[in-house]
């Protein structure tokens, strides 16, 4: 039985009190944080930069997961690293040369994931994956909390799932947008490992209860 993480966003927390939602994190059975950084650019919303992550980082040890929806990630992703992000994941879709940007941030020490948007195809990333930690299968198109989970991407993930494990590759399958009890379920059967969740935890009574319904 593979192991699932569970990675919540905290794009739809509290941000005056998110040394407080950390903390839940913590105690939860959660051990990563999903930290989604936006440009107004790549995509039209606006969200944080890495001062940000610098606090955050004072306040927990748990795993940042920084995801860049950036339009330009080769020039501001060893700020991240600088600040404590222990896993940068960049857009496909916004860079030709993306072997070298996974060399640049793994050589820096921690790991690297690329990410897919819904409309761009596993072929595009394919060569790649035997040098990644980790590829995100967006669910939603990215840029907001909230939005519903778009099905059509089961397939996706269950396609990597084959590849990875045809070639016994190193790569978590990460899953981003629109989950749920119902979702994760659904994502974790077709061979995810790693499930963002950001709106149905933090929307909540009890988000540490949000988080376990993941699981089962
Ligand atoms: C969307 C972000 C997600 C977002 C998910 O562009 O990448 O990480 O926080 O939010 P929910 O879980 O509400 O769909
Ligand atoms: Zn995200």
């Amino acid at each position: 039985m593979r192991k699932v993480i569970i990675a919540p966003s905290i794009l739809s927390a509290n941000f005056a009190t998110l040394k407080y939602d950390l903390k839940m994190i913590e105690d939860s059975e959660a051990k990563w944080v999903h930290i989604d950084v936006m440009d107004g650019h790549f995509v039209t919303n606006i969200t944080v930069g890495p001062l940000v992550v610098k606090s955050l980082r004072n306040v927990t040890k748990l795993l940042f997961d920084v995801h860049l929806m950036i339009t330009n990630p080769e020039r501001y992703w060893r700020e991240f690293q600088k600040v404590g992000a222990d896993l940068i994941t960049f857009h496909a879709e916004v860079l030709t040369d993306k072997k070298k940007l996974i060399d640049d941030i793994k050589s820096s020490g921690i790991k690297v994931g690329i990410s897919i948007n819904p409309k761009t195809s596993i072929s595009d990333i394919e060569y790649l994956i035997p040098y990644i930690d980790l590829v995100l299968v967006m669910t939603v198109n990215p840029g907001f909390g909230g939005q519903s989970f778009i099905k059509d991407m089961v397939c996706k993930i269950k396609d990597l799932r084959k590849i990875i494990d045809k070639n016994s590759y190193n790569c978590f399958i990460e899953v981003d947008g629109g989950i749920n009890s119902r979702t994760a379920s659904v994502c974790i059967n077709a061979g995810a490992d790693v499930l963002v969740s950001g709106s149905y935890i933090f929307s909540a009574e009890n988000p540490r209860l949000a988080i376990k319904s993941l699981l089962m």
